[in-house]
């Protein structure tokens, strides 16, 4: 089969081919129709199954015999611990915990956060929510007190549950005092939390309100599968958008089955019982489409991994991995690999190791340089296929399809659209672009099952952020262009979101928390290239005239208030004190413009700005942290 007969089975009959693809997952009640357009331009899918992502993850792969094959490896080079979890394990735990949720009062529909590091509990957790219709949200590890009470505000969860730290090769980080924090932050109170207790760290339980996590499951009845109708979410989960207040991106839950079970073999190529493992963690997306749900919907055995590219111990960390539990096909962020080409250029590492029985590395999270993609290829013998996605989608909206047909590889295009996506270019007014013109990169509506059809509790948002700028399409935020041959460039991100190792945040939201501080006058944070993390934000303050502290002190309090209020994910470290910012005569701050000159690109005066000279100042003020030097 070719991938573009299949592209075009899915055009001219978008219906069929999605139907086609809904017979894989175990229904209670199967759709009757794939796509619900009554509420255009809101669209939903096999809105009137019944159906269970936990059964389709877990129990059905039991049922078909195949309960003693492994569904979880957990590897922790930093604890030196490693176990597997069989499926039918799996069911044991999740229907145990599930139960316990349930005989606390939760039922469909009740949020619970997820607040935990990458251990095999923090699937049984997700597994747990989805299994009694519960929707989850998990929270990144890195992110602080004040982020999870962002999301606790939004989702009023009756529940919590958490590990009791995660680990970071320098540090163990406590997660409850952060947990107990949040909550005094948050007008909302969750009912209890539910705290594993991991050997590094003991987390303090108060009375009638936190509950271990062992000790909550005792003498319980497990709970069964819980059917959920098809637009049900499965999940929420935030991401950053162009201000401080996260999107709370909504999983509808059978299309979240149907597309990931479809991704698995024709863009992943692995079968049942194969390994998969993106090292990701699942506070974000890939952990959420690829470490826990895709490749257990499929049948495959998915890695739990906590650990570093580097330094724990090693550069060789992954290969040991790949050799060790066979993985098959690997997924991971262009900047892992930077991190183990800086420490091993040579890869030294790698041959130490087998890992003939790898297909693919895929890489996606961020933009993939040539270098490493050309590298990696070099050193690891394997094909390297770049893929496009995001938290709204869920999954890939162009990639290379290698599981039905794997496409020319042209080095800095993560290849062609997937059935599915109408991906155009667009100008301003909406029109669309051609072949090697840059612009704004749009989708036809209506996006394919299991992409977003909302954000929680603000549809409005929802509107106005994705649907309103180009009417009938959906605005993915990023530009780029589409060559002859039909195959996608991502250039830039066209709002406030930046890539820092992978990990995607908002400058809006940085200058929200620098605004705060009682000495900044005004502030602007950008995003300037770096050579790990493909970017860094970088955040200029203009102080308050008669502040009796010096620039120093100030710069210090700014990286300490963007840690403490955002977290340490958020890699603020750079900071100038400048007199003014380059503005418009209207007083828009040029971001973008400082971004060329922070990266030593060429730029064209802006016609409108108010005083050039301001730019010199810019310049000379980035010198010392590295950047303007060319
Ligand atoms: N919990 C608590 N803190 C965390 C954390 C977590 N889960 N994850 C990261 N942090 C902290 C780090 O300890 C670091 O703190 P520090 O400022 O005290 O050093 C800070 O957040 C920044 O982390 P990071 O950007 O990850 O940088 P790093 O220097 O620790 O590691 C890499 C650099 C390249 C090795 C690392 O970023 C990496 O592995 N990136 C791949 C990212 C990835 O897989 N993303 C998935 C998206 S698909
Ligand atoms: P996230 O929602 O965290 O997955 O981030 C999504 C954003 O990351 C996209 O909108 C892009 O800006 C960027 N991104 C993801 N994958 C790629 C890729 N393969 N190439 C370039 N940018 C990417």
């Amino acid at each position: 089969m070719r991938y573009s007969d299949v592209y075009k089975s899915w055009q001219d009959d978008p219906e069929a081919f999605w139907m086609k693809q809904a017979e894989a997952i175990d229904w209670v009640k199967a759709p009757s129709k794939a796509l619900h357009a009554d509420n255009a331009p809101l669209y939903e899918w096999y809105k009137d199954a019944q159906v269970n992502a936990c059964y389709n993850a877990v129990d059905r792969h039991v049922e078909q015999g195949r309960g003693d094959q492994t569904a979880i490896i957990y590897d922790s080079p930093i604890t030196g611990r490693k176990s597997k979890t069989s499926f039918a394990e799996l069911q044991t735990q999740t229907a145990s915990l599930a139960g316990a949720l349930r005989d606390k009062g939760i039922v469909a529909g009740d949020r619970v956060i997820i607040y935990m590091p990458m251990i095999s509990e923090a699937l049984v957790a997700m597994l747990a929510c989805a299994r009694i219709g519960a929707v989850h949200s998990v929270v990144f590890g890195g992110f602080a007190a004040h982020e999870l009470a962002v999301r606790i505000e939004d989702a009023t969860p009756k529940a919590i549950l958490a590990a009791s730290c995660g680990l970071e090769p320098n540090r163990v980080v406590a997660y409850k005092p952060l947990i107990d924090d949040a909550i005094s932050q948050s007008k909302h109170k969750p009912d209890f939390t539910i705290i594993f207790q991991r050997e590094e760290c003991d987390a303090d339980l108060t009375d009638g309100r936190d509950y271990d996590w062992n000790d909550v499951q005792a003498g319980v009845t497990p709970a069964d599968c819980v059917p959920v109708s098809g637009d049900h979410p499965t999940y929420v989960l935030y991401t950053s958008g162009t201000t401080g207040a996260p999107k709370g991106v909504v999983r509808p839950t059978a299309g979240h089955l149907v597309a990931l079970n479809w991704t698995m073999k024709s863009i992943y190529n692995v079968d049942q019982g194969d390994v998969f493992w993106a090292a990701s963690d699942v506070g974000w997306v890939v952990g959420h489409s690829y470490i826990c749900y895709g490749p257990l919907i499929a049948g495959c055995t998915t890695v739990v991994f906590e650990g570093k590219p580097i330094g724990t111990p090693d550069a060789g960390t992954f290969w040991r991995v790949i050799q060790e539990h066979n993985v098959r096909s690997f997924f991971t962020a262009p900047t892992a690999l930077r991190a183990i080409k800086r420490e091993d250029p040579k890869g030294e590492e790698i041959k130490k190791y087998d890992i003939s029985n790898l297909r693919a590395l895929y890489l996606a999270g961020e933009r993939a340089d040539p270098d490493t993609i050309e590298w990696a290829q070099k050193i690891m013998g394997v094909p390297v296929y770049d893929h496009w996605w995001q938290t709204e989608t869920g999954y890939t909206i162009a990639g290379n399809p290698a599981g039905i047909e794997a496409l020319p590889v042209k080095i800095g295009s993560p290849t062609v659209a997937m059935p599915g996506y109408d991906v155009q270019i667009l100008d301003e007014a909406g029109h669309q672009m051609k072949a090697g013109e840059l612009g704004a990169i749009a989708i036809k509506l209506p996006l394919p099952p299991g992409t977003l059809p909302t954000l929680w509790n603000a549809e409005d948002r929802f509107v106005k952020s994705y649907l309103t700028t180009f009417p009938g399409y959906y605005e993915t935020g990023d530009a780029g262009m589409i060559d002859e041959d039909g195959y996608l460039y991502i250039m830039a991100r066209t709002d406030d979101v930046i890539n820092v190792a992978g990990h995607r945040l908002s400058t809006g939201g940085m200058e929200e928390v620098l605004a705060g501080h009682p000495d900044v006058a005004e502030c602007a944070v950008i995003g300037v290239t770096d050579q790990l993390k493909g970017q860094l934000p970088l955040g200029f303050v203009c102080t308050n005239k008669g502040t009796s502290k010096t620039d120093e002190e100030i710069k210090a309090e700014c990286i300490k208030l963007v840690r403490d209020q955002i977290g340490p994910v958020a890699a603020f470290k750079l900071v100038a004190v400048v007199d003014r910012l380059p503005k418009t005569r209207s007083g828009k701050i040029l971001r973008a413009t400082m971004v060329k000159i922070a990266d030593s690109e060429a730029f064209k005066m802006p016609a409108t700005i108010d005083d050039p000279e301001v730019l010199d100042e810019i310049k000379e003020a980035l010198k010392p942290l590295g950047y303007a030097k060319g």
